[in-house]
């Protein structure tokens, strides 16, 4: 044990904080910027709380050299950014738009000269808005241009970042996006749900394909890999109906993308899960070879466990059919304290998820922790200075989860929490704060939290471990 009471992590664990671009960047009409599908939703009456906009955020646009310094501060090894597809390709085809190229250039250099490590994800959700019109995530093309885009960033900053995540939570961006309609486009779908999926694993592997040909072509080095939210879903009970419908759920949830990834199969139960929705109708010959490329790690971002019960459909709607209506529903967790978010709070689910996933996927690569972290109320103050002890709690807690995964035999290699600082939680709009530093949405001044200081002792005590 450390005297952050941290059980103990490999020598060489790596220690990061993560951030996404429409979350942090602001200045959506600077630069060349073009319109992504999540200006165009959040600026939809009644999409976000408040009628909520990225249009400033953080303005990490403009400050990203203090945000950069605050990072140094901290101590972290790395730096898991998002780069906004629509800064460099404004309609997302076409030429690369230099000015956006230029600013994920200084935010590389100066994370160098910081001595951290950039990892950059092509897409945390911020389609261009032209490519939505023309059919976005449901037709076959998006995934091509995602290729192509990936090609155009990889051969510019390809010789100072070696990790690469291709998509973040694609389960959010297909089924939030396009069934719950929660997120960006904010569409309720049935089988055009499903052919999002789809063609975002495709964009993964055709990504894959290109981030790997322009490494080889310029002699560098480059390690790929995807971030799944994995969900810990638990039965209400025992009954045979309830376990069922765990197997529906873990289908849509998580071995829509880990069967496809890692097994080369599609989930053999999709017509107990979807029935005739999932018709395969957007699949051809060899997807699955490209979908299937060999990972050099899987990222995973966990938040919390869901505890699910059989469920009939909502006869009320019988033509309104999506595809998340697959006959479950939500139970609450009672007995443990639950975060800002309404999230259980229960780490032990987190190092059981690995373990499991470990158990079920023998050819799982190393993992990277590549989201975790707690939205707190953050009332606990005194001048400047943010007590926010449940968000300690709730890191200590994960971390030590994520400790007991590693001794169980997960090759777990590095942890980034989510999230460096106070930003646009989606359609929660600002109102959500998740950040280790705190942000004044009135003066965007950055004030660190008590778990800044609290994750830079046990990152500074850890690398003590090291030398
Ligand atoms: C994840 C997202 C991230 C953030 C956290 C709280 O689903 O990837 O952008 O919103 O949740």
């Amino acid at each position: 044990m450390t005297s952050n009471g941290l059980p103990e992590l490999p020598a060489d664990f790596l220690f990061g904080a993560a951030t996404a671009s429409y979350q942090i960047e602001g200045a959506v009409h600077e630069g060349g910027r073009g319109p992504s599908i999540w200006d165009t939703y959040s600026h939809t009456p009644g999409a976000v709380d408040r009628g909520e906009t990225g249009d400033v955020a953080c303005d990490h646009y403009h400050r990203y050299r203090e945000d950069v310094a605050l990072l140094k501060e901290l101590g972290v090894d790395a730096y898991r950014f998002s780069i906004a597809w629509p800064r460099i390709q404004p309609t997302g085809s076409g030429p690369a738009n230099p000015e956006g190229l230029a600013f994920y250039d200084r935010l590389v250099d100066e994370l160098l000269n910081a001595g951290i490590e950039p990892v950059a994800t092509l897409y945390h959700w911020d389609l261009p808005q032209a490519l939505e019109d023309e059919g976005g995530w449901r037709v076959r093309t998006t995934a091509e241009r995602f290729g192509e885009y990936a090609r155009i960033v990889a051969d510019r900053l390809g010789d100072r970042v070696a990790r690469w995540i291709t998509l973040n939570e694609p389960f959010c961006a297909a089924f939030i996006g396009h069934a719950i309609g929660r997120h960006a486009p904010g569409t309720r779908e049935g089988t055009p749900a499903i052919a999002t999926s789809h063609h975002l694993l495709l964009a993964h592997g055709l990504a894959t394909e290109q981030l790997r040909a322009s490494a080889a072509e310029h002699g560098r080095r480059a390690e790929v890999g995807i971030t799944l939210n994995l969900d810990r879903l638990i039965p209400a009970t025992d009954s045979a109906e309830d376990r069922a419908a765990v197997d529906r759920a873990e289908t849509l949830h998580n071995r829509v993308w880990l069967d496809p990834l890692l097994g080369g199969t599609y989930p053999e139960n999709e017509a107990e899960t979807w029935g005739e929705l999932a018709d395969g109708s957007y699949r051809r010959d060899g997807d699955l070879e490209i979908i299937g490329r060999p990972l050099d790690f899987m990222g995973i971002n966990y938040y919390r466990p869901t505890k699910l019960k059989d469920a009939p459909y909502d006869e009320a709607d019988p033509d309104r059919r999506t595809a998340t209506d697959i006959r479950v529903a939500d139970v609450p967790f009672d007995g443990v304290r639950h975060t800002r978010m309404d999230w259980p709070v229960v780490p032990e689910s987190f190092t059981d998820l690995l373990v499991d996933v470990q158990r079920r996927y023998p050819d799982l690569p190393p993992v990277y922790i590549t989201e975790n972290g707690s939205a707190e109320a953050d009332q606990d103050r005194t001048g400047d200075r943010v007590h926010d002890s449940e968000r300690i709690d709730y890191l200590r807690g994960h971390l030590g989860a994520v400790a007991d995964a590693v001794k169980a035999g997960v090759d777990v290699q590095g942890y980034f929490v989510w999230s460096l600082m106070d930003n646009f939680e989606w359609a929660f709009g600002y109102d959500r704060r998740f950040g280790i530093v705190r942000v004044d949405y009135e003066t965007l001044e950055r004030t660190p939290k008590d778990s800044y200081h609290w994750y830079r002792d046990l990152i500074r005590e850890h690398a003590a471990k090291r030398v």
